[in-house]
């Protein structure tokens, strides 16, 4: 059974091209205090003009655009094959009148780059998401006719104004349709002023560890109290971080709508699925949780089955520039070993066997 990476970004060389035309976030730049050194400035409030470039983003060097370099990765690590993804922001800051053309060229080079490695790399595709829904529902159709893209990878946004927006259902019902399962990836994160005003002092911890997990577990709870899988019945979607928070709040997340007055008023208790049997039914997590604990709530919120190893490549690398081996890595595949214990067919399932399965690898 191969081991699969189902979370694993690339900039792609037309992205990195357009991110370096641009001067706010996101873009790639190179600081006068550090003339060598790129930087790849993509979140929310990682812009601090009066601070040095090393405070600003992430260095950025040819792992997050040279394909080879996941190769390299890929075998340093065991995993024989990977679905890549483009990463946040994806296309969301592009005028709507560029977006279609951005993705259709993208998700055609990603397909490419793909068939250069068959077998051992896939890819979910982007969507315009600041086009009209109408442009987007045409490049879910159009990314169904290539070779490689098993779904399709989007944030918390939607076309602005989040996932339980109802102008999202004709772009639900194509990906419903076309059988193409949403990757869905936090960028936005929470309001900065929820880390207080000594954040600057605790570089991406907050954002990165909190931050993003809060996100898509927010996203998530608002498609399912909008009705998103009562009206798109096998809508699947891959949810980023082993779900965020989900796992662990779902009980909460059920009790609060099962005391809901309101809700219950507007006759919509009745009708809503249970998280539970949406999380079995609908959802598949990745398994880039960290920890033991964080994998069993996994395993007991959607089942053992619909769990899948990923890495978050090329984030996360090690703060020695030397090492080979990822500590983020190597962190995740310890995890799958302590959770699954004896179970050996269910962690070779984990690592690999269901991504088979569920995204029709060869
Ligand atoms: N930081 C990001 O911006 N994206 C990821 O996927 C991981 C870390
Ligand atoms: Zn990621």
């Amino acid at each position: 059974m191969p081991t699969v990476d189902v979370h694993t970004h690339v900039y792609p060389p037309s992205y990195m091209s357009l991110l370096r035309t641009r001067t706010t976030v996101p873009y790639v730049r190179n600081f006068p205090d550090a003339p060598q050194n790129a930087r790849l400035i993509i979140l929310p409030g990682e812009d601090a003009p009066d601070k040095p470039s090393t405070a600003r983003g992430r260095p950025i060097g040819p792992e997050y655009f040279d394909i080879k370099e996941k190769l390299k990765f890929m075998d340093a690590h065991g995993i024989e094959k990977s679905v890549i993804s483009l990463a946040n922001p994806w296309l969301d800051f592009l005028p709507p009148d560029e977006a279609g053309a951005a993705a259709c060229s993208i998700n055609d080079e990603v397909d490419a780059i793909c068939g250069q490695y068959p077998g051992r790399l896939y890819a979910f595709g982007t969507l315009p998401l600041s086009a009209p829904a109408e442009t987007v529902v045409e490049e879910v159709k159009r990314l169904k006719t290539l070779k490689f893209m098993r779904g399709i990878i989007m944030g918390t946004s939607g076309l602005g104004k989040g996932l339980d927006d109802p102008a999202l259902d004709p772009i639900y019902a194509a990906l419903e349709e076309q059988k193409l399962l949403i990757f869905l990836h936090p960028h936005y994160g929470l309001p900065s002023d929820v880390y207080g005003p000594r954040a600057g002092d605790y570089g991406h911890v907050l954002p990165l560890s909190l931050g993003f997990p809060l996100e898509t577990t927010i996203a998530v709870t608002r498609m399912l109290l909008s009705g998103v899988w009562e009206r798109f019945k096998e809508l699947d979607i891959l949810i980023a971080h082993s779900g965020g928070t989900l796992p662990f709040l779902a009980g909460r997340i059920e009790s609060c709508i099962n005391h809901d007055g309101h809700l219950k008023k507007e006759g919509r208790l009745e009708k809503m699925r249970n998280v539970w049997d949406v999380l079995k039914k609908n959802i598949y997590l990745d398994a880039v949780i960290y920890s033991e604990v964080g994998l069993k709530a996994a395993v007991e919120a959607s089942g053992a089955d619909r769990l899948m190893f990923g890495t978050d490549h090329p984030f996360f690398p090690p703060l020695d520039e030397d090492e080979t081996e990822w500590l983020s890595v190597k962190t995740n595949y310890a995890a799958i070993k302590s959770a699954f214990g004896g179970d050996e067919a269910a962690a070779k399932a984990v690592l690999g066997g269901n991504a088979v399965r569920i995204l029709k690898l060869d």
